[in-house]
């Protein structure tokens, strides 16, 4: 691990007072969430991109169901890990502190982050194909196929699938926070998945924003950033505060 770099990514932090923060699935991955990518981002023989699909779910609904409901008990049991915690930590440093995650796990608002933005949903929420209404559900196993208390139209994890559009309204947020941010801070995600793979590149050419890239591995994206630091989320991050704090 390379502590002068750690040092001098904490040293950027404290002198920020506007910070965006993205997080991809390898913040969550010490917690034992699988990542998407990596060899146990499998499903049986399925990849993600084959079942988080519109088409896919129409196809066949009770396939997807059992691969979310899979997922949905897997993460259930699960706590935050050291990295979640450090990114509750920073926040309370920084006076316009933005989290935004690519995850579904929920993992942050369990650590304690006041807002994350959860621009691809959550896997905790359903709504419905027909009237559109939203649900909390934590059902686990969730009845296969669920179905609308109001309408009894077939419902559908809250989640945003390949294909489909964000929500306008965050995009809006997240990229106000880019165009201002300072620094920003981007954590275990391979940055290919867009929009958020630009993230880093937006903030950078719209703000000047110092852009510092943790990863357990290089990413392709790696050397458009100020800093890259090789390691993983839930060692980097505390150690990352402990220098802020100094
Ligand atoms: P990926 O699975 O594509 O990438 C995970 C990244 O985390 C990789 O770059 C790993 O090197 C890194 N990583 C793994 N373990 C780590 C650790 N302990 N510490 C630090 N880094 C670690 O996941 P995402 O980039 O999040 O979209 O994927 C983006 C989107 O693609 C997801 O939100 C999901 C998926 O399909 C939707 O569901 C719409």
């Amino acid at each position: 691990m390379d502590n002068e770099a750690v040092r001098q990514a904490a040293e950027r932090i404290k002198a920020s007072s506007t910070v965006v923060v993205l997080t991809g699935a390898g913040i969550s991955q010490e917690s034992g969430v699988p990542t998407f990518r990596g060899k146990d981002g499998l499903w049986k023989q399925y990849r993600a991109e084959q079942l988080a699909t519109l088409e896919a779910f129409q196809r066949d609904p009770e396939l997807v169901w059992q691969w979310y409901d899979w997922r949905r008990g897997l993460i259930k049991p699960l706590d935050p890990n050291p990295g979640h915690y450090a990114l509750v930590e920073m926040e309370k440093r920084i006076q316009d502190f933005v989290l935004v995650t690519q995850n579904v796990d929920g993992l942050h608002r369990v650590a304690g982050s006041s807002n994350p933005i959860e621009m691809h949903g959550t896997i905790w929420r359903v709504r419905c194909m027909e009237c559109n209404q939203i649900f909390e559900n934590r059902d686990v196993p969730i009845k296969i196929l669920p179905t609308c208390e109001v309408c009894g139209g077939l419902l559908r994890p809250d989640v945003v699938w390949f294909g489909e559009a964000l929500d306008e309204r965050i995009l809006r947020t997240i990229y106000t926070s880019l165009q201002k941010a300072q620094l920003m801070l981007i954590v275990g995600t391979s940055a290919v998945v867009q929009p958020a793979a630009s993230f880093g590149l937006v903030a950078k050419r719209t703000a000047g924003a110092f852009v510092i890239e943790l990863n357990r591995s290089k990413t392709a994206q790696s050397f458009l950033f100020d800093l890259s630091i090789q390691g993983k989320a839930g060692e980097l991050l505390p150690q990352l505060l402990d220098y802020i704090d100094l």
